[in-house]
């Protein structure tokens, strides 16, 4: 079933010029990038995008993080696209991402993870909502 997804490249990524390279790796992957935007986050922006963590000892680490420059966020599209882009990105820790995933190659721990993923289809359309109204994406499709 053909399926949507929400990603964002994360601040330390993109501060180290590694979105060309993450870009080409996903369409090579043929993902299809149907919206994509650069932004800097504002902080009640982070909190309310990672509302589902606020009771995570890591949530006001990672908020800020989060807030520390530019990410690219971007809705993706593919056959399963919430399982198939999970697995491609590698394990939530770099450190035990599978080789060649882009986590094992451009994270370098836990929070600076590189890229940001929905974990169900439900959150995706929840998260790509959050970013970018209907009529973007359709225009796209
Ligand atoms: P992400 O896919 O953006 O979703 C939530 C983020 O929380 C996750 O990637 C990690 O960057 C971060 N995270 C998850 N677990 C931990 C942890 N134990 N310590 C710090 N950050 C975490």
């Amino acid at each position: 079933m053909i399926q949507q997804t929400l990603t964002i490249i994360k601040p330390e990524c993109v501060a180290k010029h590694h979105i060309g390279d993450i870009l080409q790796r996903i369409e090579k992957a043929d993902f299809k990038i149907l919206a994509i935007r650069m932004v800097r986050l504002q902080s009640q922006e982070a909190q309310q995008f990672y509302l589902i963590h606020k009771d995570r000892p890591f949530y006001q680490e990672l908020v800020q993080y989060m807030c520390s420059g530019k990410v690219v966020v971007m809705v993706l599209e593919k056959d399963n696209c919430v399982e198939a882009f999970r697995k491609f990105i590698g394990s939530t820790n770099p450190k035990d991402a599978a080789p060649g995933t882009i986590r094992k190659d451009f994270g370098t721990d836990i929070q600076n993870n590189c890229v940001h993923a929905s974990d169900s289809p439900e959150n995706a359309q929840k998260e790509i909502a959050f970013f970018f109204s209907a009529k973007e994406i359709i225009l796209n499709q």
